[in-house]
């Protein structure tokens, strides 16, 4: 999705922003631009010089030209929404003088009607956007400052933004703004950054401020002030990112999505530190804001999420009810809050989402409060849109991950949720043996998970062999079938071969059909109650001559090949098995030569609906 980035300083601004455009990358984007601030000369104010180009962030270095200094600016990467990719519709967008230029995220849902109000009057547009009328209305405002001109238009417009305006005539500032687009304010010596997303700042500063929806900042290069859109000052005190710049290098891997797999063990050990208490057989989630006497009086848990976070929450449901003993079950957040659900006060909501940003789970977590619900959060992103917005919540303490597809977030996610209903079951009726049992397993994944990193090699062979399947299917049962979900979602997005996930016992009122040598399965076998009903299902799978391959606790004689991976407590094998079908999907990829970090058509954060 579109990024912003800004910066207000003595430094060369051109160079800077470029950088931070590529750190904005991974979000996926079609076309990019930058506007600096020229040097004023004598009386004549500064002008504002632009560069557009549709395509990548090296397409527009290539026509920054050789003399384009300056000491303020602001870039933009679009992902397209109103108008094909092209240099016109890139931003920035600036009005016809020339003076002012725009760069947004989000959508303005009446730009057709204010458009079709500026033509009548006589005005051009230049390009197909939303964001182009933004700019005009701010443009043709005749209020005296840029604060107040921005603000008298964002009042004309509904939709979403995070905006930021530069000026000639008020070259010594950006103004920005927010309403449902994440804006930060980076906060150095002498010098200011802005972004949507810390990964353009954290290479210069840590120092961050995230607005709030309505709130609007201006940034000067010695100070800032934060205001809402009604003119009022609000008070913003920086706080310290946690996540390292380093954290968002490749550190010697090909790819994000190799990093980030290989990551996972040390990031399931952060997600578990400091939080099991062994003296009473359970886990301590400060952040949750719901003492024993709220859990105990919960009826039902709702989780919220859309993608690989939706398939997390199923996991999560299921150890909800397994453990706690709660009705649980999860929905793609996308779905939910288009269907006027009946919102119930015993319920517990909980929103899913790596980014904390994903604007349907936004969506259905502003729904909720609207109508009194509770609403926990399960998020990556500290300080994010939906970690604010929520009553309380764990974090998922993944770090950052760049790669457009999920994989060591959504183990961590899952790992979150186990810790969840944990401390749910303890304070029910879980015994304080099966706690210790549950510790002992939470405490033994980073090891296996290293373990079946240690398979690689073996997979990556696996994919080879399977990388010429048209069309795979994957099969689970009950605690499987959201692996089997994720799997397939997994292989999809970064190879592009089509996937079908179903529950194994589903297969024969329908899938079966499909079944044939040039659709292979991929099983979830673990070694539950119902080892000997995945069994069944493979035996009909055979004798259909189809080819499978079986995610397995041991050999499975019914399946062409198995991943043995290790054994751990039922209620947590899941968290294991989902993580050699990421291998899977990362060598499938490889071997059919896919874009695997930037997968086509994919942004990284949905931040619009
Ligand atoms: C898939 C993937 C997406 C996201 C989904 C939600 O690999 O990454 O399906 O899971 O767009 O994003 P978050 O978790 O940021 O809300």
């Amino acid at each position: 999705m579109c990024g912003i980035v800004g910066y207000i300083g003595r430094r060369d601004v051109a160079p800077l922003l470029l950088e931070g455009l590529q750190r904005l990358e991974y979000r996926g984007y079609d076309s990019a631009g930058i506007v600096i601030t020229g040097k004023p000369s004598g009386k004549t104010p500064a002008a504002l010089k632009m560069v557009k180009a549709k395509g990548r962030v090296r397409d527009l270095e290539a026509r920054v030209p050789k003399r384009f200094a300056g000491t303020t600016g602001i870039a933009h990467t679009r992902w397209a929404t109103h108008g094909a990719p092209s240099d016109e519709n890139a931003h920035p967008h600036m009005d016809p003088e020339g003076k002012l230029a725009l760069v947004h995220n989000g959508i303005i849902d009446n730009a057709d009607e204010l458009r079709a109000k500026l033509v009548a009057e006589g005005v051009e547009f230049a390009s197909e956007t939303d964001t182009e009328v933004l700019t005009h209305l701010i443009a043709r405002s005749e209020a005296e400052t840029l604060e107040e001109r921005v603000r008298q238009a964002l009042h004309l417009i509904e939709g979403t933004y995070g905006i930021a305006v530069l000026h000639s005539d008020f070259a010594d500032r950006i103004v920005v703004a927010r309403n449902g687009s994440p804006v930060v304010l980076g906060i150095g010596e002498k010098e200011m950054f802005v972004a949507s997303d810390v990964a353009a700042l954290v290479t210069h500063t840590r120092q961050v401020v995230t607005l709030d929806d309505g709130e609007m900042a201006t940034l000067k290069a010695d100070d800032f002030r934060t205001y809402t859109t009604e003119g009022t000052r609000t008070t913003a005190s920086p706080t310290t990112v946690e996540w390292e710049a380093e954290s968002y290098d490749m550190g010697g891997h090909d790819t994000y999505m190799h990093k980030e797999i290989s990551e996972q063990p040390d990031a399931v050990d952060r997600v578990l530190r400091g939080r099991i208490d062994d003296r009473f057989s359970t886990v301590r989630l400060g952040g949750l804001n719901l003492d024993a006497r709220e859990a105990r009086a919960v009826r039902r848990v709702k989780i919220l999420g859309c993608g690989t976070s939706y398939h997390a929450g199923l996991i999560g449901a299921q150890m909800i009810e397994e453990l706690a003993r709660i009705p649980a079950d999860a929905e793609p957040a996308s779905e939910f809050r288009y269907r006027n659900p009946v919102v119930d006060p015993d319920t517990l909501y909980v929103a899913v989402s790596q980014s904390g940003e994903t604007y349907d789970v936004l969506a259905a977590v502003q729904e909720l409060k609207r109508k009194g619900a509770r609403v926990l959060g399960v998020v990556n992103v500290v300080g994010s849109a939906i970690a604010r917005e929520t009553d309380g919540g764990v974090y998922v303490h993944a770090g950052p991950e760049v790669c457009v597809v999920s994989t060591k977030c959504f183990t961590n996610t899952v790992v979150a949720f186990g810790l969840l209903a944990l401390h749910l079951g303890r304070i029910r009726d879980l015994s304080v043996s099966d706690g210790k049992r549950l510790i002992e397993g939470l405490r033994k994944l980073p090891e296996q998970i290293r373990e079946i990193l240690e398979l690689e090699p073996e997979i990556k062979k696996l994919a080879e062999e399977y990388a010429n399947a048209k069309s795979m299917m994957f099969i689970g049962r009950v605690r499987g079938y959201p692996v089997a979900l994720e799997a397939s979602l997994k292989l999809k997005e970064i190879s592009y071969i089509h996937a079908e996930a179903y529950p194994a016992s589903e297969l024969k009122h329908g899938p079966l059909a499909l079944i044939e040598p040039a659709m292979p399965t991929v099983a979830i076998v673990p070694n539950d109650d119902l080892l000997e009903k995945n069994r069944a299902a493979m035996e009909e799978i055979k004798a259909r001559s189809g080819r499978i391959l079986a995610v397995a606790h041991q050999e499975q004689e019914k399946a062409d090949h198995t991943i043995v991976v290790p054994k751990n407590e039922v209620e947590l094998d899941p968290i294991l098995m989902g993580i050699p079908l990421q291998i899977l999907a990362y060598h499938t990829a490889l071997a059919l030569g896919r874009d695997i970090d930037k997968p086509r058509n994919l942004a990284k954060s949905v931040t619009v609906e």
